[in-house]
């Protein structure tokens, strides 16, 4: 019996829960039900995904820089991309091109409602980008088997007669144009909300039962058209009683959760709630204190040290020096193109402890490994992986958060973990 296969074959539909206006007056705050598609994660799913990774931090980056006019720390990679112009480009186009695959690791989306009459989408749920995108009506194969947006269909939108194209390296990604509508979320309206209405789809969704969208949950710094994220449309219209979102992604059927408007205080243990302060608006970027092994620090405590929150991403991600690092003196680890096996019988002692604001962390074995190499083989993925280009930054995905309770303050610019009631 391996958990971590368990864990990753869970694939579950949750029943599209829209709370009624009534519900929004009655409570604080309402959550949507989140789900998780997966299934049994290859080494090559996890290159894919770390492909598709890097390249959402080098478009985010340079939006960062684009949309502030100074640069972020991990603006200096990769290629250009362009804004405001029509797509040229193909999926089929050579040049870095990123592999067609079902996205078999980390995907955890919910409902939104969009337009007039409300037509309700899954979107992708990603705190490290910024950006709301739907396939287009006009989208032809790349869209099979999604939720389309029909502009002509809603009394509410709104054509903004501009394009935009996102390029991952030379080859174009997602294109479409820009328009704006009523946006539903856990029965709050986002009015005249920025909408990325793509004609050709993100390759990461092209499986049909992936979800039909992406919602980016970061700040608009890191937008690639310029425009306020869902969630900051939410707070500017003043209908939330905080300008808070939490977030439970567990391990456990029917507890994940998107909570909007505040947090879900019967999910965590609120004596271990630790609050940190964003250093840097655009990404859910905070400092990282410390990363323990066994009691072992494996990393030099540096107020370099930074951690991005990022649902979007499966592991715990740093650069290849780190990683090197911290399975040094594991017996039996190696490394795939960065990609680090442990053998299944001890991967569970090595699972990672990290401190921020000065409470600990623990990595459940669990979620940790990430299941054998392939099937029948003694050797288990481990959930910390190198990546080249990205200097001091850890991001912090998946592996970690299924571990935590995760509060995103928008208001205060603020991070609060705390450790999930089992
Ligand atoms: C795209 O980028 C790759 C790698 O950087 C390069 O080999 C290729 O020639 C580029 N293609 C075009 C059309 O610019
Ligand atoms: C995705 O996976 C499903 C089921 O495993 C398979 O039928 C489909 O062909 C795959 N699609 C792609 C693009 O790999
Ligand atoms: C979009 O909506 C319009 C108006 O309801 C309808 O005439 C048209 O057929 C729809 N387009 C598609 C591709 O469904
Ligand atoms: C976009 O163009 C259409 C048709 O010309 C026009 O009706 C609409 O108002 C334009 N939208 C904006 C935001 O200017
Ligand atoms: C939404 O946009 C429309 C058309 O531009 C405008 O009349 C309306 O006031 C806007 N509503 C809000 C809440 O921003």
């Amino acid at each position: 019996m391996r958990p971590s296969t368990a864990l990753l074959t869970l694939c579950y539909l949750v029943p599209l829960v829209v709370a009624s206006p009534l519900d929004v007056y009655q409570r604080n705050s309402i959550s949507i039900p989140l789900s998780r598609m997966s299934r049994d994660t290859t080494i090559e799913d996890v290159k894919a995904h770390l492909t598709t990774v890097s390249y959402k931090y080098d478009v985010t980056s340079r939006n960062y820089a684009l949309n502030t006019g100074s640069p972020h720390s991990l603006s200096n990679r990769g290629p250009p991309y362009k804004l405001g112009e029509r797509s040229t480009g193909s999926l089929t186009g050579d040049g870095n091109s990123v592999p067609l695959k079902n996205q078999s690791v980390n995907l955890w989306y919910g409902s939104i409602a969009v337009g007039e009459p409300p037509e309700s989408f899954t979107v992708q749920i990603d705190t490290g980008s910024a950006d709301l995108f739907l396939c287009s009506v006009r989208s032809g194969l790349s869209c099979a088997g999604h939720r389309e947006y029909n502009a002509t269909s809603s009394a509410t939108s709104l054509d903004l007669n501009t394009s935009f194209v996102v390029k991952y390296g030379n080859r174009t990604e997602v294109s479409g144009d820009e328009y704006t509508d009523v946006v539903e979320l856990a029965g709050y309206k986002a009015i005249n909300q920025t909408l990325a209405v793509t004609d050709t789809y993100y390759s990461d969704f092209a499986a049909s039962n992936a979800p039909d969208g992406l919602a980016g949950f970061a700040f608009q710094e890191i937008s690639s058209y310029g425009a306020a994220p869902l969630f900051q449309t939410l707070c500017d219209s003043h209908v939330l009683h905080k300008n808070v979102f939490g977030l439970s992604l567990s391990t456990q059927k029917d507890k994940s959760e998107l909570r909007v408007g505040g947090s879900n205080p019967s999910m965590y243990e609120p004596d271990t709630l630790t609050i940190v302060p964003v250093t840097v608006k655009g990404y859910w970027q905070i400092q990282l204190d410390g990363l323990s092994r066994n009691g072992e620090d494996m990393m030099v405590p540096t107020d370099k040290a930074q951690a991005i929150v990022d649902t979007g991403t499966a592991l715990i991600v740093t650069k290849p020096e780190n990683a090197v690092k911290y399975y040094e003196n594991i017996k039996g680890a190696r490394a795939v193109d960065e990609i680090w096996t442990v053998p299944c019988d001890t991967i569970g002692l090595f699972a990672p402890t990290l401190t921020f604001g000065g409470q600990l962390f623990p990595v459940s074995s669990s979620t940790f490994n990430l299941g054998p190499v392939h099937e029948g083989s003694t050797d288990c993925i481990a959930g910390l992986t190198g990546m080249p280009g990205i200097g001091e930054h850890w991001i912090i995905g998946d592996v970690f958060l299924q571990n935590v309770y995760t509060i995103f303050d928008v208001g205060n610019t603020e991070v609060g973990f705390a450790r999930l009631k089992l």
